[in-house]
């Protein structure tokens, strides 16, 4: 099969032997596969992959046909379409992946699009609905609101009835973020962000973010923080955290032990696929690669200048 390989920080399209499966796992001939930024972690060494996955391989997410089903397995079969997270190995031809870490494409999802859905919408729905029980008519915040994980934690609050604000470093991306469903699309400016407003925050960035979460975090609100682009270590006044009576809540998909990832992508099932498959969610592309043009894609990730997702197609 054709394989993106990472050689020495650098990516090269190059033949691997398709995968083999154990009992519980699918053989799915990927289509299309969203890029994340982990993925671009990985190519620069800094983000190895677990024991028993490629660690070579990068592609976090995907979207297929199963063409072989382990023993064990009980749901899908050859034939079936479904997208599903790995821990790497994604951006490749064939990918060998746990049953339970799939589910099925909605009808009607064009398979470009469900490629990217699950690494942004199983987190997103996770998040803020099975963690911080989102209600109807909150207030939420996003930061870095124009990756793919912020754009769709922004649809699936809207999906609930909340108001929803975000914010991004880009004056072009509060542009965009406008028609995208943002209602309060915002440049990242620590004083012109709305104090004690958000029942929700959204953290992808962390670093100095997670201070400037303490003041737009309404009295008794969540801060969920996903992401450390921003960085891993910050000071914070705890006084703002005990005094407002708030939740900060680490989450994150990757690293999850499989039951705990396998209920989030039923969870996820259950309440989005429905949605994705009439349209009230409309995941965001920011463009589309064959694989032979991945290197591409990746600089285009990397340049911090995509709305939404980037993905790869592989059935070209
Ligand atoms: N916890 C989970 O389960 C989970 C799941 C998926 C993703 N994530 C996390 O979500 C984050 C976004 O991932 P993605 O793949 O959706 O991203 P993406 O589409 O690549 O977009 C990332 C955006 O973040 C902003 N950004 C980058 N570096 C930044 C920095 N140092 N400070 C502030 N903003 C910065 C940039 O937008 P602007 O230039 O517009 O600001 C950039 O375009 C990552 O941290 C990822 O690990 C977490």
């Amino acid at each position: 099969m054709r394989a993106l390989t990472i050689r020495g920080h650098r990516l090269e399209v190059d033949e691997r032997p398709v995968p083999s499966i154990s009992g519980d796992e699918l053989l799915v001939h990927v289509q299309a596969a969203g890029l994340n930024r982990p993925d671009l972690w990985r190519v620069a060494g800094g983000d190895p992959a677990p024991p028993g996955v490629p660690g070579d391989v990068p592609g976090l997410e995907f979207a297929g046909e199963v063409v072989a089903a382990g023993s064990e397995t009980r749901r899908f079969r050859p034939g079936n379409l479904v997208m599903g997270l790995t821990e790497g190995g994604g951006h490749a031809e064939y990918v060998a992946v746990a049953e339970d870490r799939c589910a099925a494409v909605p009808r009607g999802l064009e398979m470009t699009v469900a490629g990217a859905v699950p690494g942004s919408f199983v987190a997103a729905h996770d998040a803020l609905v099975t963690q911080a029980g989102l209600r109807r008519g909150s207030r939420v915040m996003v930061h870095a609101v124009a990756s793919g994980t912020g754009l769709a934690a922004v649809q699936v609050a809207k999906l609930y009835g909340c108001e929803v604000a975000g914010t991004t470093r880009s004056p072009e991306k509060v542009e965009s973020c406008r028609g995208l469903g943002v209602d309060r699309p915002l440049q990242m400016s620590r004083d012109e962000l709305p104090r004690d407003w958000a029942d929700v925050v959204v953290d992808l960035v962390g670093g100095q973010y997670l201070a400037i979460d303490l003041d737009v975090a309404a009295p008794g609100g969540w801060i969920l923080l996903m992401g450390t682009m921003g960085g891993t270590v910050t000071p914070i006044d705890l006084r703002r955290l005990a005094g407002k009576g708030l939740t900060l809540r680490g989450s994150t998909l990757r690293g999850r032990p499989l039951p705990e990832l396998a209920a989030a992508v039923a969870a996820f099932e259950r309440d989005l696929a429905g949605p994705l498959a009439d349209g009230r969610l409309r995941p965001v592309i920011a463009a589309t690669f064959p694989l032979e043009e991945a290197a591409a894609a990746y600089d285009l990730l990397r340049s911090n200048r995509s709305v939404g997702k980037v993905v790869l197609r592989l059935d070209t």
